[in-house]
């Protein structure tokens, strides 16, 4: 399996590059529009046609680069259907399985940082995006966020996968780049020893800042990254 871990700094973000080695085929998890140009000579090194782009979920702080890879490349962009966005080209549930090649991935709905948040998980890793991140997890006060919705998906659909399932978070704002699940539930601040209802009354006081990019993120996002200009083009 190919496999690139890319950051964009600005927003601290994980976008991941997988491809199949014997069918060169190859998917991208949450691809930033600012850094798409950058993604086609990568492809081109490495010999892989992108198929799909999986987006974890509707982000609020950075635009896709879904659409600009679709008409570049003819990608298929990949979402849940309860995303809010219904112009991607796959609109999938829990537990719908994707196939790239050789390289297979679940899809697991882990709502409660957004109502539509997919995990992706494959044989020795997860991919998921802002439910779990390295020591602590997306916030809950925004964008259908529900704390003990996290929670729950959280303790079944991730903690429950075998500990040493490596764990790619969608960011990460302190360099940390793998954890696993072990790590995750003994050691996550947020969760590790927490009840239920810890967990909300933490999660519910974290008075955080309004997000600076969530007014033109979301409705960028919900048209699949597309420009303004283009939308309904
Ligand atoms: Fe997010």
């Amino acid at each position: 399996m190919i496999f690139r871990q890319l950051f964009e700094p600005e927003t601290c973000t994980y976008t991941y590059l997988l491809g199949c080695e014997r069918t060169r085929r190859a998917v991208l998890i949450d691809p930033v529009a600012s850094e798409a140009e950058g993604y086609l000579p990568l492809l081109e090194d490495l010999k892989l046609c992108l198929i799909y782009t999986f987006e974890t979920h509707v982000h609020a702080d950075h635009i896709t680069g879904s659409d600009l890879l679709r008409e570049r490349l003819g990608s298929r962009s990949v979402v849940h259907r309860e995303a809010g966005a219904p112009c991607a080209d796959l609109l999938v549930s829990d537990g719908v399985l994707l196939q790239v090649g050789d390289l297979e991935f679940l899809a697991r709905h882990i709502p409660g940082h957004t109502n539509g948040c997919l995990s992706f998980v494959m044989v020795d890793r997860v991919f998921t995006g802002d439910a779990l991140l390295i020591g602590g997890c997306g916030r809950t006060d925004f964008q259908q966020g529900d704390a003990g919705r996290l929670y729950d998906s959280i303790h079944e659909k991730l903690f429950s996968l075998p500990p040493d399932t490596l764990v790619y978070p969608g960011h990460d704002y302190a360099g940390n780049t793998v954890s696993t699940i072990r790590q995750e539930r003994t050691k996550n601040a947020r969760l590790s020893g927490r009840t239920r209802e810890d967990f909300i009354a933490l999660m519910n006081g974290l008075d955080l800042p309004y997000p600076k990019y969530i007014d033109q993120a979301v409705p960028a996002n919900q048209a699949c990254g597309r420009e303004p200009a283009r939308q309904g083009g």
